[in-house]
């Protein structure tokens, strides 16, 4: 069997006593490409906050790497691309490089200097989303595609054997994101990084990735079988059926 990655058992969680999460059992292994699809305000991104040790899960347990995640240290191991990460200020003075840079400093720390093999990691990551020749530009200049590349590759330089992807191709044109989901396929493949990818665009991404949950609150049943993942395919009507609970 698979090593679990996230091991999430019977996890509820509310907002100011507003139920948001109810009852969420999920497996994730290594190797996995697993999308979360779900309406607006199903709870996907606090059910990824929760991964990332951002908010505190209330009932129910949460274990990453097999480590329950209130004894979890190495955050370095989960990379994280946030939502509307591409609309923060890009009045920021930054370039591509320092940006991805960024990465490195979450594995290392901050105060430690970067080192040969640190620039070399960034000069990898720039190349894998493609985006080694902008090294120097200023992140203001870049396009919604590239900025996304670029925040994927800050994720990538700290070297993440887990990255979640918190609906990255919202804002990002049809043609591109044909590209971006081609580039995930590879990621996943050769490079065997296990990928979470949050979306609610159900048409895209029910082909592209290996296993697959609906969300809205709870985890659906139909994409979600009891304690394990069933594989997709499934086709779009029916996803959609299940979305609008009818
Ligand atoms: N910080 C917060 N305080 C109160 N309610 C919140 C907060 N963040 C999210 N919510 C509520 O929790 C629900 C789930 O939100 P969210 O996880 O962002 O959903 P999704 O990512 O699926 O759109 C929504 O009803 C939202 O209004
Ligand atoms: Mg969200």
């Amino acid at each position: 069997m698979a090593e679990r990655i996230i091991e999430i058992v019977n996890l509820n969680f509310d907002h100011d006593g507003i139920s948001v999460l109810e009852d969420i059992n999920l497996v994730i292994e290594r190797g996995d490409f697993l999308g979360i699809i779900g309406p607006n305000g199903s709870g996907k991104t606090t059910l990824l906050k929760i991964m990332l040790g951002l908010i505190k899960p209330k009932g129910g347990t949460v274990e990453l790497f097999g480590v329950n995640i209130h004894h979890f240290k190495d955050w370095f191991r989960i990379g994280y691309v946030a939502q509307h990460a591409i609309n923060f200020d890009m009045n920021f003075p930054l370039s591509v490089f320092e940006v991805v840079s960024m990465g490195r400093f979450s594995k290392k720390g901050l105060l430690r200097k970067l080192d040969k093999k640190d620039l070399q990691i960034i000069e990898d990551a720039l190349e894998i989303v493609g985006m080694k020749g902008y090294k120097n530009k200023m992140i203001g200049e870049l396009s919604g595609g590239e900025k996304q590349r670029v925040f994927i590759a800050r994720a990538l330089a700290s070297e993440p054997e887990l990255l979640i992807l918190d609906e990255p191709t919202a804002g990002v044109d049809i043609r591109v994101q044909k590209e971006f989901y081609d580039f995930l396929e590879r990621l996943n493949k050769e490079r065997k990084i296990t990928l979470v990818l949050v979306t609610h665009d159900i048409g895209t991404v029910t082909s592209r990735v290996g296993k697959l949950v609906c969300m809205n609150k709870r985890l659906f049943p139909g994409c979600y079988a009891d304690e394990s993942l069933i594989d997709v395919p499934i086709e779009g009507m029916k996803l959609i059926h299940h979305l609008h609970g009818e």
